[in-house]
């Protein structure tokens, strides 16, 4: 699959890196709205830097990843789908409800596949709690409860603190990685409510901290809780079934997710396994996962109708 990657900073420099790890894909090109951003990656990377307008005229270029601040992801995934491209965008990979529901319905009849950003999906820790709920090891799912966080520094006066660029703090910047989360161990929600406040920076136009708690349709539940200022981030989700309960304990963001705990009642041992070992690689097995649904005409996940689902608990959080 031949790649362009769109916006290098942070991130988009971290994707870029993972489709030249991956042997399933090729970096053909870069853009960055900042010359010197696409430059400097163009030579760590080996790839060219090309226009805005070139990138979706080329035909040798199939596929679209997307890694711009999130003001800019609805023109560039509208584009590049008009144009027959597959895309993968970043997180969260919209703004709000609105942008989310314009963008489902270009895909509903696009010839491109559109696949959003979720890596913590690939974190050893994670993968091990699903393949421990598919096993049935905690019986029926009944809830999730899930605290992420960072200590803010690195995103201080920078676009997202700007509400028109972000669309909002800290509930879409690492919320969102709970929110589908949860959606992944419980299903959908179809009600919810929120808190959001400032506790630690101030001057800033969104939020540094939510909490957010929801209910499915057959009453089963799930709270978050996020922040830009936590010091021992990263990331903690409990997941409780009719059987047993699972606990992911990522407090060093070594994309391992650390550790993971379990039990059930059959057994009445409290299990536990420690992936802090091993070297972080969710870009790469996430890059992977979306070319192989691609090719094979699997299941999109998270798919579009899945982002507008996660948009709908935001607004459910901000609308309380
Ligand atoms: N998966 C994760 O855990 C994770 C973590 C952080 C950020 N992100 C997401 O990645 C995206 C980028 O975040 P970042 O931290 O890399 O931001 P960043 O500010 O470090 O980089 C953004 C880059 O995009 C460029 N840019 C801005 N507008 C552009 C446009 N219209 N066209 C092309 N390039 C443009 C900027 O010049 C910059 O180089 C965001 O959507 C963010 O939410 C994901």
């Amino acid at each position: 699959m031949n790649f362009a990657v769109i916006g290098l900073g942070s991130f988009g420099v971290k994707r870029a890196k993972a489709i030249n790890d991956s042997k399933n894909a090729n970096l053909k090109c870069l853009f960055d709205l900042n010359d010197q951003n696409a430059k400097k990656a163009s030579k760590d990377l080996g790839a060219p830097v090309k226009s805005y307008e070139e990138i979706l005229k080329d035909e040798t270029i199939n596929t679209v990843c997307i890694c711009t601040p999130n003001k800019f992801h609805k023109k560039i995934i509208l584009d590049s789908l008009n144009e027959g491209k597959n895309v993968f965008c970043e997180k969260p990979y919209v703004r709000n409800v609105e942008e989310a529901k314009e963008i489902l319905e270009v895909t509903k009849n696009s010839k491109g596949v559109l696949q959003l950003a979720s890596n913590h999906r690939f974190f050893e820790s994670v993968m091990y709690a699903r393949k421990l709920v598919e096993e049935g090891t905690i019986g029926k799912v009944l809830s999730f409860n899930g605290r992420i966080g960072h200590n803010g520094e690195r995103l201080k006066d920078s676009w997202f603190w700007k509400k028109d660029i972000s669309g909002g703090g800290t509930l879409l910047d690492n919320g969102c990685h709970l929110l589908d989360l949860s959606r992944l161990f419980v299903g959908n929600f179809i009600s919810g409510k929120g808190l959001i406040s400032n506790v630690y920076w101030k001057n800033i136009e969104v939020e540094d901290t939510a909490s957010g708690i929801f209910k499915t349709e057959d009453d089963r539940t799930a709270t978050i809780y996020c922040s830009w200022r936590l010091l021992s981030g990263y990331f903690f989700f409990e997941i409780n079934g009719t059987d047993g309960y699972i606990n992911v304990d990522g407090r060093f963001d070594t994309h391992g997710g650390d550790k993971i705990f379990w039990s059930n009642i059959k057994e009445k041992k409290v299990f536990s396994k420690d992936f802090s070992h091993i070297k972080p690689n969710s870009y790469l097995l996430e890059i992977d996962n979306f070319i192989s649904n691609v090719k094979n005409k699997k299941k999109i996940s998270p798919s579009a109708k899945d982002g507008l689902e996660i948009m709908k608990m935001i607004e459910f959080i901000y609308s309380s």
